[in-house]
């Protein structure tokens, strides 16, 4: 296992794989590796040569009052992890050696961006793309890999990916649940005792959704049906919980086939997020 934490050692590290015809796959992560990374990272290594991750809390997606300071950094525990199932090098950038200059160009994530966790973080998924652009450049992997629980995150780096040509494969896994459903997430270990019982209801709610979704065809009868249900057994609040289609996230109709359906609950002050897919079931 190779840590890297300049650009000039990851681009050697790169050059070499490519000199040696050896395919990469490529994990983007911001550490706090759990068990949804590993599942990543697993397949990143089964996939392709070798695997490389990155482990970088991007500060130009988090908004001015969000958890870019307080989120979990722990590199030695990230590296072992990674070590353990098989990752061929950590790539761990300082900010400085990521965004040594000031005000520089952005990507604009467009109208996918606009709705969900768009409309609570404005700017949030301008700094995602910037930080999945500029590690594409560099890592140059054949295949990256992403977690379906940010299903947003991943349309819209499909979109990127689609109309900057980048030749780069995405692989997109299942989301990765605790045993009693709530599904994994770094922001889970902010959680209190009793707010982590009340979390697994939102992977119930979902479930009920796609339930009414899948026998009344009504998108607003299934959102009312989630609603009901956390309010009825969290003391959450909820940010969205919204009906749409997938990947390109607008309004079902009669021609949707894959829907996803996806909520955002603050639980406490942790903002969780979760969602569902029904194939060919929403209309
Ligand atoms: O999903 C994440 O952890 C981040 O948004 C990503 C893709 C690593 C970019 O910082």
């Amino acid at each position: 296992m190779q840590v890297l934490e300049t650009i000039a050692q990851l681009r050697n590290w790169v050059a070499a794989k490519k000199e040696a015809a050896q395919t990469i796959g490529f994990v983007p992560t911001m550490g706090a590796l759990h068990d949804g990374h590993l599942t990543l990272a697993k397949a990143a290594k089964a996939e392709n040569d070798v695997a490389i991750m990155s482990v970088f809390v991007n500060p130009t997606q988090f908004g001015p009052h969000e958890d870019f300071d307080a989120y979990p950094r722990d590199l030695a525990r990230d590296v072992a992890l990674a070590t353990s199932v098989g990752v061929d090098a950590v790539f761990a950038p300082s900010v400085a050696e990521m965004y040594p200059h000031d005000g520089g160009i952005r990507i604009h994530a467009g109208r996918q961006a606009t709705i969900l966790c768009g409309a609570s973080r404005p700017g949030h998924f301008d700094g995602v793309l910037q930080v999945v652009s500029k590690l594409f450049h560099l890592v140059e992997p054949t295949k990256a890999y992403f977690g379906q629980k940010d299903a947003q995150q991943v349309a819209i780096i499909q979109t990127m990916v689609r109309d900057f040509n980048f030749p780069i494969e995405l692989g997109i896994m299942p989301i990765v649940r605790e045993e009693d459903g709530l599904a994994k997430s770094s922001r889970n270990m902010y959680l209190t005792e009793a707010e982590r019982a009340q979390a697994p209801h939102i992977y119930a709610a979902l479930q009920l959704a796609r339930d009414v979704l899948q026998n009344t065809h009504d998108a607003a009868a299934a959102v009312s049906a989630a609603r009901t249900h956390i309010e009825a057994h969290t003391s959450g609040r909820i940010d969205y919980i919204e009906v749409l289609s997938y990947p390109d996230l607008a309004a079902v109709d009669a021609t949707t086939t894959d829907v996803l359906i996806a909520a955002a609950v603050y639980i406490g002050s942790t903002r969780l997020i979760d969602n569902i897919f029904v194939s060919n079931g929403g209309q």
